[in-house]
């Protein structure tokens, strides 16, 4: 059995004409169920769907052979027990710092206060710019903490920016550019290989053609 760890959301629609290029198909339409596991139109192969940070852990397990998920899930949470196998170009968008647009400069005195799910970028980020920063961990919803004085900086992924203008805030810095990887469990790699190889082949071959 192959095991398909897929990224729900933006990433997950994405994702799905990828595999069908790979002639993997699920059996009932995803978006419109509840379940968590999903067989597929060969009887060796299933489909997971996860949050990101999740699909990581499945595959970093072994409970995943297989596994789609963003480049900024990998830049926080990545690890010695996958590869990145390739960029499937697809769920682009950018990580950022942003900041209430009326807010004067970074001081140079005070700490800073950074609201994000991406605590360990966060870290290495402003410690990379020399800058004293407190880490405040969200699970969702960041552009909330400027406004509430909870921080005064976000980092956040960026993609049409309009949920950064709706609540007040612009982008700042430049972080990375995003998108979806193909990521597979090292020891899968091995026992699997054949499979893995023409599964994974087959998937790249259509990255650019969606
Ligand atoms: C992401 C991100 C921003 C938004 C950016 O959230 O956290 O809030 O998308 O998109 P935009 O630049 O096109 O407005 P998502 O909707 O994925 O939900 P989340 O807060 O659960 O991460």
């Amino acid at each position: 059995m192959i095991t398909i760890a897929l990224t729900k959301g933006r990433i997950l629609k994405d994702t799905l004409p990828l595999l069908a290029a790979a002639d993997i198909v699920p059996e009932e339409n995803i978006a419109e169920s509840r379940k968590l596991v999903f067989s597929t139109n060969h009887d060796d192969v299933q489909l997971l769907v996860l949050r990101g940070i999740d699909v990581l852990t499945y595959i970093r397990y072994g409970a995943a052979d297989l596994g789609v998920v963003g480049k900024d899930m990998l830049m926080e949470d990545g690890g010695d027990e996958l590869y990145e196998l390739h960029d499937l170009a697809i769920a682009r968008c950018r990580l950022m710092t942003a900041r209430q647009t009326q807010q004067v400069e970074r001081s140079a005195q005070s700490r800073l206060k950074v609201a994000t799910k991406y605590v360990n970028i966060a870290q290495r980020f402003y410690a990379e710019k020399g800058i004293q920063a407190d880490i405040i961990k969200l699970y969702g919803g960041m552009e909330l903490a400027p406004i509430m004085n909870l921080a005064d900086e976000i980092v956040d992924i960026v993609d049409t920016g309009k949920t950064l203008v709706a609540n007040g805030l612009e982008p700042v810095d430049f972080i990375a550019d995003i998108s979806s990887r193909l990521v597979v469990n090292k020891a899968s790699m091995k026992v699997k290989y054949d499979q893995l190889k023409s599964l994974t082949d087959l998937i790249a071959s259509a990255v650019g053609d969606n």
